[in-house]
């Protein structure tokens, strides 16, 4: 099984970023962890970051074309403005679930539409880096051939 997770922007920040809501540990710690899990479980995984969302719309569109089975995205402030990605994962049509580390419903206005959440069956918020193991393991059971 293959496995996209796309994060969007700032989450290269992580460790340094208003760790009071997103923790202490690094980007590369989220990295390895989902790495690490994916040996265990035996998924090819790309784990891949970018602060532009002409990349992210780029990303959702290569999975198809590579035979990606299913996306994990947390597309961070993009969640909340982005038409283009929720119109690239309708595009594409794989099994989405979009993950965000910290309790958004809890947060500001602003942040209450997502955009990107629409065209995803599941959404795993403010459980931490467990959140995106949460998705992995859901999507696996899932969809596994
Ligand atoms: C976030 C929540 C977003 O509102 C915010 O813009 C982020 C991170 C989260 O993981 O909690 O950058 O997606």
């Amino acid at each position: 099984m293959r496995i996209l997770v796309l994060n969007g922007p700032n989450l290269n920040m992580l460790g340094i970023r208003e760790k009071h809501i997103y923790g202490t540990q690094t980007y590369d710690d989220l990295t390895d962890e989902i790495l690490d899990l994916c040996e265990k479980e035996q998924i090819t995984v790309e784990v891949i970051q970018s602060n532009h969302e002409g990349e992210l719309v780029d990303q959702i569109q290569q999975a198809y074309f590579n035979d990606t089975d299913a996306i994990v995205i947390n597309p961070a402030a993009y969640t909340h403005t982005s038409v283009a990605i929720l119109d690239a994962l309708k595009a594409v049509n794989l099994p989405t679930v979009e993950v965000h580390l910290s309790d958004v419903s809890q947060r500001e206005d602003f942040r209450q539409i997502s955009y990107a959440g629409m065209a995803c069956e599941k959404t795993i918020m403010g459980k931490g880096f467990a959140g995106y193991t949460e998705a992995i393991l859901y999507l696996k059971a899932k969809y596994q051939k």
